[in-house]
């Protein structure tokens, strides 16, 4: 008996496994992202000295420094998406309180702008249709849905974001990152055209997720229900060898936040396909001077 559950389980596991392999849609990445290599302005900012991060004036930033840009969003009380990265907005606004307590007209009564510099007094917290009514065709959009639930929960956001994206008609301006494979999953179901991107470093940061499922993900990067084109992971994992296995596996590969120039050179070097910093402007000078 213990020796065939020594058996079983292995091979339970190689069945799930193997029905967990997928080939990312290289062909369909390319057409949204054209660049060789894409500076991916974090938050925005893009320089996160220059503006304050998720507003307007952020992604007006990026987009000077030619850069694409990631932002955050979330529901707010009255089930729009708003775009913020913490789930209160006690740190970057005037006010107090957690996002999906407050009403849009309350979140846009406060200023997300003035505790960063009073140069951004009255910035306001964009909601995600703002931004893409405003940006879609002048750069491309990483939409980083934030959410912790899994179920019908986590499909809810998923939905909404397909939904969106959709009615915007904006499937080759943006593409979707979560740290949720959950939300992934809605995505595809909802809106197979849309590009996904699965973010991660350890899964500690989804804590609903299985033993087995966290160490799927941490060892093969995907969720066969989720089926991501593109892996962005802790910057800190990726290596030469990262890069060839994942490549050779069809994946593009934005890792997160890179700030420094060595790690960014290394990265470069490494034959990463974008780079997601707070600094788009050095990310661009690096990859110039080692592209020359
Ligand atoms: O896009 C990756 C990165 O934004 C994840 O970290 O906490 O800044 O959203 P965080
Ligand atoms: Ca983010």
């Amino acid at each position: 008996m213990k020796n065939l559950k020594h058996i079983l389980i292995p091979f339970l596991f190689l069945i799930y496994t193997n029905c967990a392999t997928h080939t990312p849609r290289t062909e369909v990445t390319k057409s949204l992202v054209k660049k060789d290599f894409l500076v991916i302005g974090h938050r925005g900012t893009g320089d996160n000295t220059i503006a304050p991060e998720n507003t307007m004036s952020a992604f007006k930033f990026a987009l000077k420094n030619n850069a694409a840009f990631e932002l955050d969003t979330m529901f707010s009380k009255t089930g729009e998406l708003v775009v913020i990265h913490d789930s209160d907005v006690d740190r970057t606004t005037t006010g107090k309180g957690m996002v999906d307590a407050l009403t849009l007209n309350e979140l846009k009564a406060l200023d997300a702008g003035i505790k960063f510099s009073p140069k951004f007094k009255n910035e306001k917290i964009p909601t995600l249709e703002e931004v893409i009514d405003e940006f879609k065709g002048k750069t491309i959009i990483d939409i980083e849905i934030k959410s912790q639930a899994s179920g019908e929960e986590a499909k809810k956001i998923g939905e909404a974001v397909a939904k969106l994206i959709k009615e915007k008609k904006a499937e080759k301006d943006v593409f979707v990152t979560s740290f949720n494979p959950f939300v992934l999953e809605k995505i595809k179901e909802v809106n197979p055209n849309v590009i996904r991107g699965q973010l991660y470093s350890d899964f500690s940061d989804v804590p609903q997720l299985s033993f087995l499922t966290k160490y799927i993900l941490r060892n093969l990067k995907l969720n066969f229900k989720a089926r991501p084109d593109i892996l962005a992971p802790n910057f800190k994992l990726v290596d030469k060898d990262y890069v060839e296995k994942y490549h050779e596996l069809g994946y593009k590969i934005y890792p997160w936040t890179v700030n420094d120039e060595k790690d960014i050179e290394r990265l470069i070097e490494a034959g990463v396909d974008g780079i997601i910093s707070d600094r788009a402007d050095l990310v661009n000078q690096v990859y110039l001077k080692l592209k020359k």
